[in-house]
């Protein structure tokens, strides 16, 4: 079996060598190929990976590329882990709106939208050249903003694909842990958007546990229970930009305070120099600083259930189909869905409760729009999806944003 890394400069790239070699006993990969376009980086990650490998004694041969085409021939997974524009785009992502008193976000709101504009059409290109190349390939794709990605392949190639993102394991664990239940014992139904779900019921041992996991995730979670009682359910910690939208653009507007991208930006420096030391054959430390942790075992566990046809239940991001009552068939949502060597198959959620069902609609359509301005090409479908977004409060806002956006990004989006 044949792994290929799209964007292996990437320093996740080491999280998920070593979620290859870990789960090598049900994923017996004997080929892995880095391509990346930064020959520097891809260069430094490549010889990490290859020691990583070779302390592991596992036989698999590695191969680097900075010629996609060749990377992709004979391919059986495809991860895709890019960032256009690199972390200087990001920055900007994150500073632009955060002038004009909304956050500055990489995965939603005006900055998750640059992040799409730039990616989509890459992402597409990567679809249609797995088209000619590996047709039998799948693609597992962990960039961001990784739910409007899924939409775009699912609607727009017909690359075999499955949206990724650690988080809803993440939380799922999290809440089962604060409650004290074994994994085994429980059931969270997850419903919603990447970065934007919801953990609506808690089932413990075939019971409703809801009430309870609520009070538990209050007790142990830095958060305020009446609003998780209102609520009536456990959001991801990514919804604290919508519901506590105040407050967080204000901590991001503190003088001094760095965005997560400049953030990120001197993590990545300093594990660069550690990647490039010879004697590193591991994962360092230093990379549990990255938001990303659990995204191995993610890809590792799709791709184990697409190769062994094993139908094991896992949250991805799909196309709705009918999952969710209150969502159009072919847009894309992050729900529970059986995966099986013909892909994810969403399970039905039926409707979204009340309290969440406008918002996670609204962002939907953000969402969709977004989708569509990208492949049109279009500013002003682009100014439609900022508008249609809960955190852009007017006509007034959207549009010189828009247009401070599209000019910091001359060089990834040709037509802005
Ligand atoms: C989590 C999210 C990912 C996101 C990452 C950000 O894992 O689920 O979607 O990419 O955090 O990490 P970073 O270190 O880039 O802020």
């Amino acid at each position: 079996m044949k792994l290929v890394i799209v964007g292996a400069g990437s320093s996740y790239t080491p999280e998920l060598i070593a979620g290859v070699i870990q789960h090598h006993a049900q994923l017996p990969f004997d080929e892995i190929c880095l391509t990346d376009i930064d020959a520097r980086r891809l260069e430094i990650l490549t010889g990490l990976s290859e020691r990583m490998l070779a302390k592991a004694g596992l036989g698999v041969r590695v191969h680097a590329t900075l010629e996609r085409a060749r990377a992709l021939e004979g391919a059986h997974f495809v991860n895709c882990i890019i960032r256009v524009g690199g972390m200087e785009a990001r920055i900007q992502d994150e500073r632009i709106p955060l002038r004009y008193g909304i956050i500055g976000q990489e995965t939603t709101g005006p900055g998750g939208m640059m992040k799409a504009l730039r990616t989509i059409p890459v992402m597409l290109d990567l679809a249609h050249e797995m088209e000619r190349v590996c047709p039998r390939a799948w693609l597992i794709n962990y960039t961001n903003p990784s739910g409007i990605i899924a939409e775009a392949l699912g609607k727009h190639s017909r690359v075999r694909c499955i949206g990724l993102c650690s988080g809803p394991q993440e939380w799922s664990k999290a809440i089962l842990t604060a409650m004290g239940v074994e994994p085994a014992r429980a059931n969270v139904e997850w419903v919603g958007l990447n970065h934007l779900g919801f953990a609506i019921r808690v089932w413990v041992d075939g019971e409703d546990a809801t009430a309870r996991a609520i009070e538990a995730v209050a007790d142990k979670w830095a958060v305020d229970g009446e609003w998780l009682r209102a609520l009536g359910a456990i959001p991801a910690s990514y919804l604290r930009n919508y519901y506590h939208r105040g407050l967080v653009v204000e901590a991001a507007q503190q003088p001094g305070q760095l965005t997560r991208g400049e953030r990120v930006k001197e993590i990545e420096a300093a594990l660069l120099e550690q990647y490039a030391d010879p004697t590193l054959a591991e994962k360092p430390p230093l990379l549990a600083q990255r938001g990303g942790g659990g995204y191995a075992d993610v890809a590792c566990a799709a791709m184990r259930a697409i190769a062994h046809n094993t139908g094991e239940r896992q949250i991805v991001q799909v196309l709705n189909g009918g999952a969710l009552d209150d969502i159009p068939a072919d847009a894309s949502v992050e729900v529970p869905c059986l995966v099986d060597a013909s892909g994810a198959h969403p399970l039905r959620m039926g409707a979204l409760p009340l309290p969440i069902r406008g918002l996670v609609q609204a962002v939907k359509a953000y969402e969709s729009l977004t989708v569509q301005a990208a492949v049109e090409g279009s500013r002003r479908v682009a100014l439609q999806a900022l508008m249609a977004h809960p955190l852009v409060p007017s006509w007034e806002v959207a549009r010189p944003l828009l247009d401070e956006l599209l000019e910091a990004n001359r060089r990834w989006i040709p037509w802005a």
